[in-house]
């Protein structure tokens, strides 16, 4: 499907749409400066003026913005606000935190894209393990960004199918290339993020070959395809409706995350414990 800049626009509910975009896709847009070119293209198309023809960054406009930046890109937003100021002081974690403890408490960031990517995917018909895929596929990026189809899956390995680490793990490389079969198309934000001429490096096109040849190549790509239109700021999505899927497919261990002694266990915990110095 082709994603024109105005009806993205359009999708977002206008000016208001863009103020209630969830804070993952919002923290994208600041750092790239989209906010301010959506700004003058809902002016220009209020004042009934042509809008001009997109124009994205290159390759090198894009790396000059890292000295411009008090942070590097790669960073997870429950470690620096992407907003500037001060850190909040964070809730304290119950003693056996789960999944949906985790949702409420740690993932402000993230949660509203992955539910409403989550409630897409049902709304399509998806499995339940595609379901949960697009419920969990961001959420690590709270505390990292850089490759976090793999930060991903390791970290929900111990808990959920292979099939599901298969999905979050491999989502990311898939982002990058089209597949008209399904109606994915190389996503606009990745022009704005990475730049127009940029070109994935190689390890991700290596994934890319071996995952379109997998037996299980559908899985990663409807978390790709739920995930590009998980944008509406219409629609609000709580954990409850997912909580059967997690019961079924997520193995909650007793003792909580971050406590039972799994090989991600220090992951979890550095979830809950952010402030943490060493
Ligand atoms: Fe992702
Ligand atoms: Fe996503």
């Amino acid at each position: 499907m082709e994603i024109d800049h105005k009806a993205f626009l359009d999708s977002l509910g206008g000016a208001e749409g863009v103020k209630r975009l969830d804070d993952e896709a919002r923290a994208d847009a600041l750092e790239s400066h989209m906010m301010s070119e959506l700004n003058s293209a809902i002016a220009a198309k209020k004042s009934g003026e042509a809008q001009p023809p997109k124009k994205y960054p290159t390759v090198a406009e894009v790396e000059a913005q890292i000295e411009t930046r008090p942070y590097r890109a790669g960073v997870g937003f429950l470690m620096v606000p992407r907003t500037g100021g001060n850190v909040k002081r964070l809730a304290p974690m119950p003693a056996n935190p789960t999944l949906a403890d985790f949702f409420k408490l740690r993932f402000a960031d993230t949660a509203n894209h992955v539910l409403q990517s989550a409630n897409l995917a049902k709304k399509n018909g998806m499995s339940e393990e595609i379901v949960l895929a697009c419920l969990l596929h961001d959420v690590v990026q709270e505390i990292m960004r850089t490759d976090h189809g793999w930060w991903g899956a390791q970290l929900f390995e111990p808990y959920v199918s292979e099939k599901v680490t298969f999905a979050i793990r491999y989502h990311q490389a898939l982002r990058y290339y089209a597949d008209p079969s399904v109606g994915y198309e190389y996503p606009d934000l990745y022009r704005e993020l990475f730049g127009a001429d940029y070109v994935p490096p190689p390890y991700i096109e290596a994934t890319y070959q071996m995952v379109r040849k997998h037996k299980w190549y559908m899985e990663p790509r409807m978390v790709a395809v739920n995930d590009l239109y998980a944008f509406d700021p219409n629609v609000v999505v709580t954990i409850e409706p997912f909580l059967d899927i997690i019961g079924r497919h997520f193995k909650q261990p007793k003792e909580g995350l971050g406590n039972d002694g799994s090989p991600v266990a220090h992951m979890w915990r550095t979830i809950s414990r952010p402030d943490q110095p060493l």
